[in-house]
Order: C-alpha cells, then sequence, then structure tokens
C-alpha cells in the first residue's frame, strides 16, 4: 500500500470531499485523524474507513480557531507518533454581503493557513511529509460574481493557491511538498443549489455550465488524487495546482 505506516490529518474529514480523501489515504494504508465540527458524519465516515480495514480518529476541530487547529495536530502526533501527510478540506459558508466575504476568508484561507503551520512544523520533525490544500476552480480564474459571498470565495481559494505555491518553495529543500487539488462539479453539501433539482442537476452541468465530460465528479476521483499526492509517486510535484475538472478549465 502507497502509504503504509503513514499519519495523516484531514481537517473537514467527515463530509464530502474531506472523507473521501481520508477514505482514500486510510485505504493506501495511512492511519488517519479527521478534525471537523461534525461528530455525526464523522462516526459514519470512521464505521466506513473501519469497516473497509482502514484505521481512522476523530477530534472535533474549528478549523477556523488556531488553537484548536494546532490541538488537532498536536492529537495526531500523540495518537499515531508523528504526521506525514495533511489534508485541507473545510467546505460550508453561505453568508450574505460583507460578512460572507470575511467568512470565506476565514473558513478556507486562514483554516489552511493555521493547519499548514502546525503541521508543516511537525512533518519537519519526520523529515519529510505531504501537504495537499483543496481550493477550487475558482482558485485558478476568477469566478462571475453573483453576490459579496461569490467574491469572497474566488479571494480566499486563489490566496490557497498562493499559500501553497509559497510553502512548496520554502520547504523544497526539506522533502516537504505542498500541492493544492483545484476540484471543478462535485455533488456534496457544498452544492445543493446546483445538483438539487429533478434531474439531480445533470442538465445544469450540460447545458449551462458546458462540463465538456457531462456528469459530476465522484468524489472519490478527488481523494484517489490526494492519496497519490501524499504518496511517494508524486515524489517530484511540488507548488501545483491539481485541476479536477472534468475538462472544464480546458475550454
Ligand atoms: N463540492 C464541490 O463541487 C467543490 C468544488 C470546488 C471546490 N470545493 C472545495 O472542496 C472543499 C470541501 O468541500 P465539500 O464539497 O466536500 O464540502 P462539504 O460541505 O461536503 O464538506 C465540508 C466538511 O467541512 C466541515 N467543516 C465545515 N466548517 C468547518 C470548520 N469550521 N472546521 C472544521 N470542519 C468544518 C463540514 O462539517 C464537512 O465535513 C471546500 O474547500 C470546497 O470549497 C468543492
Amino acid at each position: 500500500m502507497k502509504l503504509s505506516g503513514k499519519s495523516a490529518l484531514v481537517i473537514g474529514g467527515s463530509a464530502g470531499l474531506g472523507r473521501a480523501c481520508a477514505e482514500a489515504c486510510a485505504a493506501e494504508g495511512a492511519s488517519v485523524m479527521i478534525a471537523d465540527i461534525n461528530q455525526p458524519a464523522a462516526e459514519a465516515a470512521l464505521a466506513a474507513i473501519s469497516a473497509a480495514g482502514g484505521t481512522a480518529s476523530f477530534i472535533l476541530t474549528d478549523g477556523t480557531d488556531d488553537a484548536a487547529v494546532s490541538a488537532s495536530v498536536n492529537a495526531t502526533v500523540a495518537q499515531f507518533g508523528g504526521l506525514d501527510i495533511l489534508v485541507n478540506s473545510i467546505g460550508g459558508g453561505r453568508s450574505a454581503g460583507d460578512a460572507g466575504w470575511h467568512q470565506a476568508i476565514d473558513l478556507f484561507l486562514k483554516s489552511s493557513y493555521y493547519a499548514c503551520k502546525y503541521a508543516i512544523a511537525e512533518m519537519e520533525k519526520r523529515g519529510g511529509g505531504s501537504v495537499i490544500n483543496i481550493a477550487s476552480i475558482a482558485g485558478v480564474t476568477g469566478s462571475v460574481a453573483t453576490d459579496v459571498m461569490t467574491t469572497g470565495y474566488a479571494c480566499a481559494k486563489h490566496g490557497v493557491v498562493g499559500l501553497t505555491r509559497t510553502l512548496a518553495l520554502a520547504y523544497a529543500k526539506k522533502n516537504i511538498r505542498v500541492n493544492v487539488i483545484c476540484p471543478g462539479y462535485f455533488k456534496t453539501e457544498m452544492t445543493p443549489m446546483i445538483h438539487d433539482k429533478e434531474d439531480g442537476g445533470l442538465s445544469h452541468i450540460n447545458d449551462n455550465l458546458r462540463v465538456p465530460m457531462g456528469r459530476w465528479g465522484e468524489p472519490h476521483e478527488i481523494g484517489t488524487v490526494a492519496a497519490f499526492l501524499a504518496s511517494d509517486e508524486s515524489s517530484f510535484i511540488t507548488g501545483q495546482p491539481i485541476v479536477v475538472d472534468g475538462g472544464f478549465m480546458a475550454r
């Protein structure tokens, strides 16, 4: 298995794309700590990982709280003996107006910064590691802003790409790789406005968004990329936004 003997912290790992990353890393042999605000969802994720023969644990963590993130890193190290892999996949955030702009920066950019800060310090002690941030296609292209929240989302996601590239340069010689996955459209709790329709949003995906593959992405299609980026199979890849979008950005 690609991640045998490794330890992973997945922030926002109770549901959606983060859960898929947690499952994929556990399936490849990593011991996984899920840090999230949603305990019931985490319990379902832990049960699925355990049923598949993997090892996982949970710590209640608000990823926007610097001290709580530090505690989740410490708990991972205490339980698994160190930290090799960090996945940042917090979702949510739908406040309107100025509050929504600031919420997007807190939820997506500041949380990633806090987690990188503490996790990378532990990876240095291990002599290496892999950070996988989850941004969005909104991190590599401007969004058609329909409201202030959309603007904040794109700004935060561009920030996550900048954070990724900068940390990749800073830690390249320390064997710590930092990459960012930029998903297109995936059916999760983040996207009900698109998929909460009679046809599951498929006509929107095809006719309005014109996703070339003509379908939603499946969360496991992010999980497998995260496991690859976490593993030595990607040993010369760092500082990269990896777009996973069924061809959307190729148009
Ligand atoms: N779903 C998509 O189509 C899509 C597309 C592009 C980018 N993304 C990005 O992927 C990431 C994950 O999104 P998702 O679709 O899996 O969302 P999701 O809502 O399905 O899951 C998000 C997870 O984050 C947790 N979370 C929310 N606030 C938190 C906090 N303060 N602290 C800790 N955990 C918290 C939730 O409890 C949940 O488990 C997000 O950063 C999102 O912007 C998603």
